[in-house]
């Protein structure tokens, strides 16, 4: 059973937590592939998608790979600069979950933290005012966040998808469809 892991990362930090997932899955065959610099061709029997949140969704170039896919177990993951565990993280991953799970099946997700990224912080730092403008408590949160995703969280999600890859081969074995897991 072939895995392909898929993920878009403009500053990096999806990118991390895709080659930590990878290099700690335990099966056989498996591939890795940055949607940046290519569009790989679907030949996995799990796929596990991995995008940066924008707008508390997947990235537009993840979205466009997501409506296209079809019969695959799929596993989604995502890093984001606000705080994971908010309703804000789980709408997310929620939210990349609704894009593949009519035409495939969700074997399970994570959404991990990753830090702001520079260019990010002085545009919030040029705003006077409004929602997302600088303030103590964000400045706070962005120098905690600095070196996420964390190697918990790669661990975490690594740990994740190896169990349900491991489940749906022995769900498969006793002739048994992986019942989906609503994110
Ligand atoms: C245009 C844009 C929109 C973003 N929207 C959100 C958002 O809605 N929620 C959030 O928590 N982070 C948001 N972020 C922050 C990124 O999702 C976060 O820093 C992520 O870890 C970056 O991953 P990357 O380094 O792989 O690009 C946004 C970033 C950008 C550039």
């Amino acid at each position: 059973m072939k895995v392909q892991v898929i993920y878009h990362s403009l500053s990096g930090c999806t990118e991390k937590l895709a080659r930590g997932v990878f290099e700690r899955l335990t099966c056989e065959e498996k591939s890795l592939h940055d949607l940046s610099k290519e569009s790989p061709a679907l030949d996995g029997d799990i796929l596990l998608l991995g995008y940066w949140v924008d707008q508390a969704g997947p990235c537009k170039p993840m979205r466009g790979l997501m409506e296209q896919i079809e019969g695959k177990h799929v596993g989604i993951f995502c890093t984001m600069a606000y705080w994971c565990d908010a309703s804000h993280g789980t709408a997310s991953l929620h939210s990349g979950a609704e894009c593949v799970k009519a035409r495939n099946t969700v074997i399970g997700g994570i959404a991990c933290n990753g830090h702001m990224s520079q260019k990010m912080i002085d545009m919030f730092r040029s705003m006077k005012a409004g929602a997302h403008s600088s303030n103590p408590a964000s400045e706070a949160r962005w120098a905690l966040m600095k070196e996420h995703p964390s190697e918990c969280e790669i661990a975490l999600a690594a740990e994740r998808f190896n169990e349900r890859i491991a489940l749906l081969h022995t769900l498969q074995a006793q002739g048994l469809a992986f019942p989906p897991v609503e994110i």
